[in-house]
């Protein structure tokens, strides 16, 4: 029986551990290998939580590529109801290129629908998302997500980059948290 560990001032229980991890990128790099043979990429990972993911998926890719780093700022809009997020840091060369945007989860699906809205401002060739883990009974969006390595319930978890309130990050397993 695995212990709880506390990030902060809440505990946590192991849920995935960092093989099973590796194995779920390798499984999401051979796809991502496959369907651009005789292309390049162009990958934007959406920091912070994404540092882990980026850094393992790519010794994983073996077409011809690069990456860049963006980050996502949120602020409360003066007449909207909801958050703005706004993407900083933005890679101004991607005009023309196969982007593959990396994100550490996605959950409702807002965030990555206006890191797309803002990224198809650039003109890329074509973009695909490829995040680590997607919580399938949370998102509310209609885009596709092209390829997601873990598919989770709809519980907060912490660890191998994703935070909670800035902790956690260090972490090379995932946790969710106990209730
Ligand atoms: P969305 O806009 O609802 O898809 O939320 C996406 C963002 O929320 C992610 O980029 C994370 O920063 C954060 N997030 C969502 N679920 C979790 C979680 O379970 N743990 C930590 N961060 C999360
Ligand atoms: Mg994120």
């Amino acid at each position: 029986m695995n212990q709880p560990i506390t990030v902060k001032d809440k505990q946590f229980i192991l849920s995935i551990s960092n093989s099973e991890i590796q194995n779920s990128i390798q499984k999401v790099a051979d796809e991502i290998n496959r369907d651009y043979e005789g292309k390049e990429i162009f990958f934007i990972g959406v920091l912070n939580g994404v540092f882990m993911y980026a850094a393992d998926l790519l010794k994983k890719i073996t077409v011809p590529c690069q990456i860049s780093f963006t980050k996502v700022a949120s602020y409360e809009g003066t007449h909207s109801t909801g958050k703005v997020k706004q993407l900083i840091g933005l890679p101004e060369d991607i005009a023309g290129r196969n982007v593959v945007i990396l994100e550490d989860i996605v959950d409702t699906g807002f965030t990555m629908k206006e890191i797309l809205r803002q990224l198809e401002g650039l003109h890329p060739a074509d973009i695909k998302i490829a995040t680590l883990l997607f919580k399938p009974n949370s998102f509310k969006e209609s885009y596709k997500v092209d390829y997601r390595a873990m598919e989770i319930p709809n519980a907060f978890i912490v660890g191998y980059g994703l935070d909670y309130d800035g902790y956690g990050r260090n972490l090379p397993d995932i946790y969710t948290v106990v209730n």
